[in-house]
């Protein structure tokens, strides 16, 4: 089993990459943002405040989580691919996934999802926690003001209303919550190829990934 490991903070383009290396190198892509983004979804449709730490427990153990191979997310056999995309999920999903139990059970999801497979997987703790011993492992990296602006495109691709200082904010707090976290928090480490995409065009980002796939494979 073969994985690619990035991890990075939002908007830094480890989706975008990892979908195109997913193609290029006949690997599953496994989103694991995904899985969080589904459990603030269901808490959220459950009715469930972020104080209700149990219940959300109990859900993210409950809810069946499925990524197809064309990257659909499934909760509960229901497509919620844009849903999970949507502000009040990315509001709450942070916090949620600060929650230890819910952070086991993800994990536990993550590598059965990539059970058998040669995989890209991406997130903030793969090369960390998920898959510490990948063969790959990358930060991939932009400035505040570069992910900020990719987010704002992206969402007005996909409709989502959500104002400059709201990004900004969003982003700032995610950045803030996702490095600080108990277990699993993204940290930077001496293993992992570090990328700073800020001035890169995706084509020149995907470049310095191969180099390191294609530079490791000539050696093996
Ligand atoms: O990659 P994303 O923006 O869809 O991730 C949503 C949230 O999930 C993010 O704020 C942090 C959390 N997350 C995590 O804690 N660990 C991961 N491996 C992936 C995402």
């Amino acid at each position: 089993m073969k994985v690619v490991a990035i991890d990075g903070p939002c908007g830094s383009g480890k989706g975008t990459i990892a979908s195109i290396l997913s193609k290029k190198y006949n690997l599953v892509n496994i989103d694991t943002g995904a899985t969080y983004r589904c459990v603030a979804l269901a808490s959220l449709r459950n009715h469930l405040s972020l104080n209700d730490t149990e219940e959300i427990i109990k859900l993210s153990k409950e809810i069946d989580i499925k990524i197809d191979l064309n990257n659909k997310v499934y909760l509960n056999g229901e497509d919620v691919t844009d849903e999970i995309r949507s502000k009040a999920v990315t509001e709450i999903v942070s916090p949620i996934s600060s929650i230890v139990e819910v952070r086991k059970n993800m994990v536990d999801l993550q590598r059965r999802m990539a059970n058998n497979y040669d995989v890209v997987m991406e997130g903030r703790d793969i090369t960390t926690v998920v898959f510490p011993d990948a063969q790959y492992k990358f930060y991939l990296d932009a400035s505040l003001e570069e992910r900020v602006a990719r987010r704002i495109k992206q969402n007005e691709e996909k409709g989502i209303d959500m104002s400059y200082d709201e990004v900004l904010e969003n982003i700032k707090f995610r950045d803030y919550n996702d490095m600080h976290k108990e277990v699993g928090s993204l940290k930077r480490t001496a293993e992992q190829v570090y990328i700073d995409s800020t001035n890169l065009s995706i084509d020149e980002v995907v470049l310095e990934f191969v180099k390191v796939i294609e530079g490791d494979l000539n050696e093996s």
